[in-house]
């Protein structure tokens, strides 16, 4: 059933490009983005948005929010379930609330969308599981269509979600970038060399006192995120950072048994993040590089493609990081499809 991997999570890293496709299909067009589900109509009156989710869903939430408020300059707030839940949160009619979730099963999210819509918002779901709770209960859904996810730690779940809130920040931007959505697509075919050199890294990689993901803008999210997945299923410490911060305190635990994954772009804040890794390499810590632009003075380094769009950035460091998560978990003795003490989905609070 694993088809030759070693495990499902493996497996759904690399479906990662048909499911893109899926996931596209017919939404992606040459004339723009299209979405059957939903009409212009349902976005009149919009002023803000706001999206709801737990986990991964709420990382992509945050690209979301920078993709929304960048290209169709409408405000975008992303809220962690549990929290706004319980915060007697303002809620105004001109608000679209969003809600993000592979299962649609997630208690805490079910919960405020129920809450949204008693407070008469508009609420779109997007979500991979027809007709479960979440589906049922918001006005609209995009599905996600990334297929069945077995792992628990979610890789084309997550793939699927930024894409498609990268299609609806075109959708409600009226913005065609047909030919850049294509060459993500691409962007996250895994390249069997990088594979292998990121078996080999994965060695060096096991008993610091923990990682640092850092990256600026949409890589801050996509550094959340890959922290998230490495502390899922290697039990490794991990946080993930805006480049930026490092200085305001987290700075103080580099040494060579500090791990950084550094995700640098060429296309937004290249020289910022550069600097940012020097003043960590400066200070003794062990750090990876990923990027389409050579960097000698690190530690390690993963060269991407060289694009001239963030995107396609983003979905080919993405991919990097997933795997990078699986072969440390994978060399760690690890059950990479069961992680301890976590449920595939969290149906209660
Ligand atoms: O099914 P959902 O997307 O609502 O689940 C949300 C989180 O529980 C989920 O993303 C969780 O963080 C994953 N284990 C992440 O890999």
């Amino acid at each position: 059933k694993k088809g030759g991997y070693r495990f499902y999570m493996e497996k759904e890293i690399y479906e990662q490009y048909d499911v893109l496709k899926e996931n596209t299909l017919g939404r992606n067009t040459k004339e723009g983005i299209k979405f059957d589900e939903v009409d212009k109509n349902f976005f009149e009156g919009i002023n803000n948005i706001i999206i709801s989710a737990c986990g991964t869903s709420y990382h992509a939430g945050l690209v979301g929010k920078y993709l929304i408020e960048r290209s169709a300059k409408i405000r975008v707030n992303v809220e962690v379930a549990s929290e706004l839940r319980y915060r007697n949160p303002l809620l105004t009619k001109d608000t679209l609330f969003i809600v993000i979730s592979q299962s649609g099963e997630t208690a805490d999210t079910l919960e405020t969308l129920k809450m949204a819509k008693k407070a008469g918002l508009k609420t779109l779901a997007l979500c991979n599981v027809d007709n479960s709770s979440i589906v049922r209960e918001a006005d609209k859904t995009i599905l996600l269509r990334a297929g069945i996810e077995k792992g628990v730690a979610s890789t084309k779940a997550f793939a699927t979600q930024v894409m498609t809130l990268w299609m609806l920040s075109n959708y409600l931007a009226d913005k065609n970038e047909y030919e850049i959505i294509n060459k993500a697509i691409e962007s996250t075919k895994v390249n069997p060399k990088i594979h292998e050199k990121i078996k080999r890294l994965s060695k060096r990689y096991l008993h610091g006192h923990g990682f640092f993901y850092i990256g600026r803008d949409i890589f801050y999210p996509l550094a959340l995120e890959g922290a998230l997945k490495l502390k899922e299923i290697s039990y490794i410490h991990a946080e993930g950072y805006p480049a930026g911060e490092m200085k305001h305190g987290p700075i103080a635990l580099a040494d060579p048994e500090l791990f950084v994954v550094a995700l640098l772009s060429k296309n937004i804040l290249f020289e910022k993040t550069k600097s940012n890794i020097e003043e960590l390499v400066a200070r003794d810590a062990t750090v990876l590089t990923i990027s389409s632009e050579l960097i000698e003075l690190t530690d390690d380094f993963i060269q991407i493609s060289d694009s001239n769009h963030p995107m396609i950035e983003f979905f080919e460091m993405m991919v990097i990081t997933q795997l990078l998560a699986l072969e440390v978990a994978i060399r760690r003795g690890n059950d990479v499809d069961m992680p301890r003490n976590l449920a595939k989905s969290v149906t209660v609070e």
